[in-house]
């Protein structure tokens, strides 16, 4: 059996194979995902929402009273919304949309892998625009230089992983000006510290926003994600859409529907995540600071640090920090050329993890002489 052509230059990630290192007593530091549980009250919407919400298919697009409530302030009307399975899928549909082979997208460096694997599966070149330490910002002039005829989209991540930086308001600003299709891959807005990170919904006609609730509400597993664009934009990603999942889980649907019509509590919960995350930022930015000697700029979203190491090879570095330390981190240089040198240590992960992995990441490099 030969699998088809556009799968085989793909093979699963390095998170995925450094995960699949973990061992019962490893500390993972390596996970994109919330270490945080429904509350009682979310539960029992969910429950409600399984009790009460429908099983059935729902419209392509989703629900229209969950349209409603995600266009709700935006300028967008429900019909510029596609609730989908999960924000990938969101990108998933807008790549086989708009991409086609021989087209180039312009992605990140470092930045979240999924976006050139799926320029790939779609037959087009992912070309790289660096970000460079130590703030990791955009030079836009370059950016713009890299655009040619053949770029059909430009990937934008805000707050990002791995970096957990933030992109200015000027910056999207000139990108969303620039020409292309632009994809704002927005997952984690509602995880930031000291000030909400500017959105690109609606800076210009050409520009598409992805978001979902598995960061924000700890839902990885339900799949609930979005996209946002003008109708015309928005038109050929419903299509996509359909023949891939038909609609995003009706029970998803209902239970996210349960959770926007709820602001007061909706605030507090966020509120109590941000804290949660601003506490395990903190111990993990003075465990760097203490036991691998590096002072970090405190990331400004996401619950991602993206850590210096005294080392050239990192695959090799995390690999052996899973096997010997019983910590894994995920090498830099998964997310592009330009990470290699560095560690990503997500801090969603309880204070005495944190303090114990990175901990033991310095025993480790000190014991290797580093
Ligand atoms: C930058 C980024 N975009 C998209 C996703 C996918 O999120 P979802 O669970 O909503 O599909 C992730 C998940 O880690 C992510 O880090």
């Amino acid at each position: 059996m030969t699998p088809a052509k556009r799968f085989a230059d793909i093979e699963l990630s390095l998170i995925r194979q450094i995960n699949a290192l973990a061992t019962p007593l490893c500390i993972n530091l390596g996970i994109g995902e919330p270490n945080v549980e429904p509350d009682e009250n979310l539960r029992k919407l969910a429950v409600e929402a399984a009790a009460n919400g429908s099983w059935h298919y729902t419209p392509n697009p989703g629900t229209l009273s969950l349209r409603k409530l995600i266009a709700a302030d935006s300028g967008f009307e429900p019909n510029e919304v596609c609730v989908t399975a999960g924000t990938e899928e969101a990108l998933f549909s807008i790549f086989q949309a708009y991409v086609d082979p021989g087209d180039e997208v312009l992605v990140p460096n470092p930045g979240f892998l999924a976006y050139a694997t799926l320029a790939r599966i779609a037959g087009a070149t992912p070309v790289t625009y660096d970000l460079e330490p130590p703030d990791w910002r955009a030079d836009v002039d370059a950016l713009l230089k890299k655009i040619t005829r053949k770029t059909k989209l430009i990937v934008v991540n805000s707050p990002s992983n791995p970096l957990g930086s933030v992109i200015d308001r000027a910056t999207l600003q000139a990108i969303a000006g620039a020409g292309p299709l632009v994809v704002s891959d927005e997952v984690y807005s509602e995880i930031w510290y000291d000030a909400p990170p500017p959105s690109m919904l609606g800076l210009s006609e050409n520009v598409i926003v992805v978001g979902g609730m598995s960061k924000s509400h700890a839902m990885t597993g339900l799949r609930l994600g979005w996209a946002i664009a003008a109708e015309a934009v928005m038109k050929p990603i419903v299509t996509a859409h359909q023949y891939i999942a038909t609609c995003a889980s009706s029970f998803s649907q209902s239970l996210a529907e349960a959770i926007l019509m709820r602001p007061d509590w909706n605030r507090s919960w966020l509120e109590k995540i941000r804290a949660q995350f601003g506490r395990q930022r903190d111990a993990a930015l003075s465990a760097i600071a203490s036991e691998l000697e590096v002072d970090l700029a405190p990331p400004a979203g996401a619950f991602y640090a993206f850590v210096p190491v005294p080392a050239c090879d990192t695959v090799t570095v995390a690999k052996t920090l899973a096997a010997d330390a019983a910590v894994l981190v995920i090498p830099g240089v998964a997310f592009g050329s330009l990470g290699e040198g560095f560690v990503r240590i997500s801090y969603a992960a309880s204070v005495d993890d944190i303090n114990h992995g990175i901990g033991q990441i310095g025993r480790w490099l000190r014991a290797a002489g580093r």
